[in-house]
């Protein structure tokens, strides 16, 4: 089965190689606006997003982000505003939260591709670090980067090659069963 949406599911792949080339700005707030429209837990929206594209604090953000191997124009750090959960009297544990996040990375990084533009996702940074980077306030926490960018035409590498796994793979019908 093809369609666009399926299409660009299946071709969006994480980007580590990116061109210098800045993006445009309709082209962030595009992405920006589909992650607006992501579901989320309780329909609470509790993330913020911080669109970082000044140099300075980009290389601030990849020094304190061992998992960021993007040189790229434009970082959108999605944040968790645990203010809300406050207000909502959500336990901090509650599962949606983390949820959310994955989410709206998705949703942005699906938007991005079916705009031409690629991107890649990050975890693995100091969250206090990030925090100090941003100037965010004791109720935002960093939780996950979304690197964006025009990918570099040259093949990347750096990280191991996926294996291919298919969807039978990680499915079962009506049970579990041993495979
Ligand atoms: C929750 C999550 C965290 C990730 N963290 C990082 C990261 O810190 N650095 C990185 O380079 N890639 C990170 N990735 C990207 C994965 O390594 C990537 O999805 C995987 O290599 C598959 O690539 P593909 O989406 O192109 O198939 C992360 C992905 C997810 C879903």
């Amino acid at each position: 089965m093809n369609n666009p949406v399926l299409d660009a599911i299946k071709t969006r792949r994480v980007i580590r190689d990116m061109t210098d080339q800045p993006i445009e700005t309709e082209k962030v707030e595009a992405i920006l606006e589909a992650a607006r429209w992501s579901p989320t837990g309780g329909n609470l929206k509790l993330n913020r997003f911080v669109v970082v594209n000044k140099p300075h604090t980009l290389r601030l953000l990849q020094m304190v982000s061992p998992g960021m191997f993007q040189r790229c124009p434009v970082v959108i750090v999605i944040c968790v505003d645990w203010e809300v959960v406050r207000l909502r009297e959500l336990p901090t544990h509650s599962r949606p939260i983390a949820m959310d996040v994955g989410g709206a990375a998705q949703t942005m990084m699906l938007a991005a591709h079916s705009i031409g533009l690629a991107t890649g996702p990050v975890t693995s940074f100091s969250r206090s670090a990030v925090s100090v980077v941003l100037n965010l306030p004791d109720h935002l926490s960093p939780e996950m980067f979304v690197c964006v960018g025009y990918a570099a035409p040259k093949p990347q590498g750096g990280m191991r090659a996926y294996e291919k796994v298919t969807w039978r793979d990680l499915t079962y019908w009506d049970r579990f069963e041993k495979k």
